[in-house]
């Protein structure tokens, strides 16, 4: 039997690349792809490639971009000539305060969390359904509760729970959709940095009284990807912070 193939959005670091090593380590050939972390996302690669070889790919694409999002959907398909599994991860984060919102930022949050994901399935619909596969959306537990200073954000991920929801019933009987929440699992860089005390404050409102890892992140998806019956179904890692209420 040949390895199935599963391509990972914003895989070369952060959860990405821990969901890329967990189903590697299971098996799966893995396209990597990457935005402008094209070096980590190269060693990666390297690594996985050293170890068994020709198990790992890297593709580069600008999500924001239409006509990358074809072409990234296009170049998956050739790399081995299927895909089993599209696990749409990556994402931009930052606040957009209501008032000074711009299209570029609409555009830049809502097409990377929303647009590309869409039309990625859509592209490589064909052929997981040949290869009776699966899809995993990460989510986030705010796109259920906005999360304050994020409207956009909140939006876009609100939008790809219902994606998930959707695209479960149009893609059925053949393609498994399911979607992960995270809670606080790697605090945001740069632009969405937030400071220790804000940190602490968001870890106190989870029931488990912790962060969670990029590990809890890829055991889950494994799980999905492996649970033949399941579908259109999101699960929440985040320490209970959904349920937390006072
Ligand atoms: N971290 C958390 O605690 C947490 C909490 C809730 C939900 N989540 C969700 O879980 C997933 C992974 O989280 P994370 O924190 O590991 O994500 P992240 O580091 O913020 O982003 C993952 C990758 O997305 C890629 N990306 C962003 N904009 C892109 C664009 N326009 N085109 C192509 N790629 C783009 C980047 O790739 P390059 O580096 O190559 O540019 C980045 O490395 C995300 O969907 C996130 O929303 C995470």
């Amino acid at each position: 039997m040949t390895k199935p193939v599963a391509l990972i959005t914003g895989a070369a670091r952060r959860i990405g690349a821990s969901i890329t090593r967990r189903l590697w380590q299971q098996g799966y050939r893995v396209i990597i792809h990457c935005h402008h972390s094209v070096n980590a996302a190269t060693q990666l690669a390297a690594d996985l490639n050293q170890q068994s070889a020709h198990s790992a790919a890297v593709l580069q694409a600008d999500l924001t971009d239409a006509q990358q999002v074809r072409q990234l959907a296009a170049q998956a398909l050739t790399t081995w000539g299927q895909v089993d599994l599209l696990i749409n991860n990556a994402s931009s984060f930052y606040p957009t305060a209501l008032e000074q919102s711009t299209d570029q930022q609409w555009d830049e949050l809502i097409n990377s969390n929303l647009k590309a994901p869409y039309f990625l399935c859509a592209q490589l619909a064909d052929t997981l359904t040949q290869q009776q596969g699966c899809i995993i959306n990460l989510i986030d537990i705010h796109a259920q509760r906005a999360l304050p200073g994020y409207p956009i954000y909140s939006i876009a991920k609100a939008g790809l729970q219902m994606m998930t929801l959707s695209l479960a019933k149009e893609l059925a009987p053949h393609v498994r959709v399911n979607g992960v929440a995270p809670g606080p699992i790697l605090w945001p860089e740069q632009s969405a940095a937030i400071s220790a005390a804000e940190q602490s404050a968001i870890v106190d409102k989870t029931l488990l009284k912790r962060a969670g890892t990029p590990d809890d992140i890829a055991a889950t998806v494994l799980f999905l990807a492996q649970q033949s019956y399941i579908t259109g179904q999101i699960i929440a890692v985040d320490g209970g912070k959904s349920l937390y209420s006072h």
